[in-house]
């Protein structure tokens, strides 16, 4: 999610794409990412890994149907729930692009963060680049999708990325769950940042209240299903993801259990406790400036320094 101190986002937030041609693109027209990880967005390594690997399973336990997913932005995530598509399988992406939001606070959000660098024209040419096909775009707010649009059952992913408000995301999950199959899961972003207590609000009110049962927890990511958790817990578990440089953990939520993963994090053995602190206190973008400092006056100094 956008926030000012995310520092691998906010370095790439400003460079969108446009339709790649035998000739490139005309004058005017958005430049495509050249690769998957140079289009903007919030989706990272973690994530991309656990999305590819539950839509895999899901693909090769038999279980079919479409993917769905609310708030796309420049297409970052799209690129990724496209590569999954299985033959008969389709792609439906809800997000506002260039569109005016319907209420006031979700037109601030929508100012704050995404305004200066979102097009749709931005996202179809980052999607193009890797893709033959768009999928069905619904530009729109996300609540257009309550009106039975989307088939019940038929998804068997749905991704919530959207809005941060409260009364949104509630909508979006009532969406995601008359959209999902038995065993579809769904995927909502920022349900623990800080700044988005309106999305943690409404995933544990799903939880709570609504049947919603939680699977794989990652730092931006809650996975849940209205279905039985232990066929995906056990193809999460089937990965060594910590030879990968992830950690796994189990927790238990109100008697259900729960993985965990994140990255490992280095040994920081050679580190002194001044520079440690340091580095852990200040906001990524000037770590990185600090690093470089610190690097050059190292090498002025000579090994061991
Ligand atoms: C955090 S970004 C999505 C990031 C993307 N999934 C990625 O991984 O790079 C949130 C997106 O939600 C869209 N959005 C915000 N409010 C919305 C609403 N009410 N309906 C539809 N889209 C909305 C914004 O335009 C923005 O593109």
């Amino acid at each position: 999610m956008p926030s000012a101190d995310i520092a691998d986002a906010a370095n790439t937030a400003h460079t969108a794409g446009a339709a790649r041609s035998a000739t490139g693109p005309g004058p005017g027209a958005p430049r495509a990412a050249a690769r998957r990880e140079d289009i903007p967005g919030w989706f990272f390594r973690l994530d991309q890994q656990a999305f590819g690997h539950l839509l895999a399973a899901q693909s090769a336990a038999g279980t079919t149907g479409d993917i769905l997913e609310l708030g796309s932005y420049l297409g970052r995530s799209a690129v990724l729930l496209g590569d999954h598509l299985r033959p008969g399988e389709h792609l439906t992406v809800c997000d506002l692009f260039d569109s005016e939001a319907g209420d006031a606070d979700n037109a601030a959000e929508m100012t704050m963060s995404y305004r200066a660098s979102l097009t749709r024209s931005g996202f179809e040419a980052n999607y193009l680049a890797f893709h033959p096909e768009l999928p069905t775009i619904v530009q729109a707010p996300t609540s257009v999708l309550a009106d039975g649009r989307v088939p019940d059952g038929s998804c068997r992913f749905v991704h919530i990325d959207a809005s941060h408000l409260y009364e949104h995301v509630a909508g979006d999950i009532a969406v995601a769950r008359r959209a999902l199959s038995g065993s579809g899961l769904v995927v909502l972003d920022d349900y623990r940042s800080e700044h988005t207590p309106g999305v943690s609000a409404a995933v544990w009110q799903a939880v709570f209240t609504g049947g919603l049962r939680p699977v794989l927890l990652t730092p931006m990511k809650f996975y849940g299903t209205w279905g039985d958790p232990e066929p995906v817990r056990r193809a999460l578990l089937a990965r060594d993801w910590r030879a990968e440089g992830f950690t796994v953990d189990e927790d238990t939520i109100a008697g259900e259990s729960v993985l965990r993963l994140n990255n490992a994090v280095r040994p920081a053995a050679r580190r002194s406790g001044a520079r440690r602190v340091l580095l852990d206190l200040l906001p990524p973008v000037a770590t990185r400036s600090v690093r470089r400092a610190l690097g050059a006056l190292r090498t002025r100094r000579g090994p061991g320094a």
